[in-house]
């Protein structure tokens, strides 16, 4: 049986550092302890957080409820043919050590993903998605249980219904299961995706033919080190909100207010927009708010230096939003689920 500890301090367990206690909190470190942690919520009726790295939540209270940490452990080629690997992966592993791992076995497609906080378990909820590759581009299946029934279900790619930063865990099935393990489909020989604009300069010097999976890692991280704040120094969740897409009628009417709109292709009939230049735009960057930030190199990440409640960095939250609708007409929706 795992250790049930009450009252329990859940500041360090989420990377924007708030204050935060749990009624019960408990790591499981294996899917039979992970049963026996749902049958001690079902039977206490205690509400539940299912918690990988904690890189994607803002606690706006304390949890009145079961904090269930997600500590499992294994990778397994499950399959593999002269071109593919089948990797099956716990859902308590750490995403970037995955990363390494599938670099230092020749296994291919994951480069772009480096330095992504968090668990393996998380990363089909919001689709995890950094420099031109989403989750779903490497994605065969995953394991899941049905908090309710207790059974286990498998998903393909598709019934996930991945979209950006979106997955049917948030949305109908949002909250009804924990995810256990995440089986990836890579490559065997390299093949590299070059499109994200910043990644192609940064590696402009080495002619493509010769450009490595390892150094693309390694330009992804340079980039992710020049701009986004490391949480172990900067308490933060990365993007605080997601990239806004919007009718192209809609973007064609701000391109001609705002020449220097910086925005993206999505489909013949809609653009995304960068939020970060909105909020930038909006004079946001760098100010701070009752010790919460605007981040000084990408304003749309919000630090709390201070360490301070989750309310007050959703408060800033809300000013930013208003401000961008102001401006622009442009509604901004937050990225990390907000607790209880
Ligand atoms: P948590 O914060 O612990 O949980 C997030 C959500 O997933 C919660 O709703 C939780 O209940 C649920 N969840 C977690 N584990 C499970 C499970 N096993 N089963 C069911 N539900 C579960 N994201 C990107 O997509 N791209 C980026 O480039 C990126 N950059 C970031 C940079 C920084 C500096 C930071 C701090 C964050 C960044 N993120 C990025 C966001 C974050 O890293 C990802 O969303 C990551 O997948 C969250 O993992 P986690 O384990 O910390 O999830
Ligand atoms: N920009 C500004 N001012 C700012 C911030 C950005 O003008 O303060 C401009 C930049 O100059 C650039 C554009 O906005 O032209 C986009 O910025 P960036 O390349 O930094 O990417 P992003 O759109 O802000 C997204 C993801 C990141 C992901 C990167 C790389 C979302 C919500 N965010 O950021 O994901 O790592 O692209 O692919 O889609 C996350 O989800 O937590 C996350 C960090």
């Amino acid at each position: 049986m795992p250790l049930f500890l009450p009252h329990f301090n859940i500041q360090k367990f989420n990377t924007l550092a708030v204050p935060a206690v749990a009624n019960y909190f408990v790591s499981v470190q294996n899917d039979e302890e992970l049963r026996e942690a749902l049958a001690f919520a079902r039977t206490e009726k205690l509400p539940l957080l299912i918690l990988g790295g904690g890189s994607n939540i803002v606690l706006r209270a304390d949890f009145p409820g079961l904090v269930i940490h997600i500590k499992t452990r294994g990778l397994d080629v499950v399959a593999e043919n002269d071109e593919y690997v089948w990797l099956k992966v716990a859902a308590g592993e750490n995403w970037h050590q995955l990363v390494e791992y599938t670099l230092d076995n020749g296994y291919y497609g994951l480069e772009n993903l480096s330095l992504i906080p968090g668990s393996v378990g998380a990363a089909p909820i919001q689709n995890i998605g950094a420099y031109g590759v989403e989750l779903k581009d490497v994605f065969a299946e995953l394991a899941a249980l049905d908090i309710q029934s207790g059974l286990t279900v498998m998903f393909t790619n598709e019934s996930c219904q991945f979209g950006y930063r979106e997955s049917i865990f948030k949305q109908t099935l949002k909250d009804l299961y924990v995810i256990t393990s995440v089986t990836l489909k890579l490559n065997k020989t390299p093949a590299l995706n070059l499109q994200y604009p910043a990644l192609r300069s940064a590696l402009k010097e080495i002619p493509a033919g010769d450009i490595s999976p390892e150094q693309v890692s390694a330009a992804v991280i340079a980039i992710r080190q020049s701009k986004l704040p490391d949480p172990q120094q900067v308490p933060n969740v990365g993007s605080f909100f997601k990239n806004p897409v919007v009718p192209v009628g809609q973007f064609e009417s701000l391109k001609l207010r705002f020449p220097h709109l910086v925005s993206y292709p999505v489909d013949d009939s809609h653009m995304k927009l960068a939020a970060g230049w909105l909020i930038d735009q909006a004079g946001w960057r760098g100010k701070e708010v009752d010790g919460v930030r605007v981040h000084p190199d990408q304003a749309l990440v919000l630090t709390n230096p201070g360490k301070r409640e989750g309310k007050l960095i959703l408060q800033l939250a809300d000013r930013v939003i208003a401000s961008v609708e102001e401006l622009f007409g442009v509604t901004l929706e937050m990225e990390p689920r907000v607790y209880p």
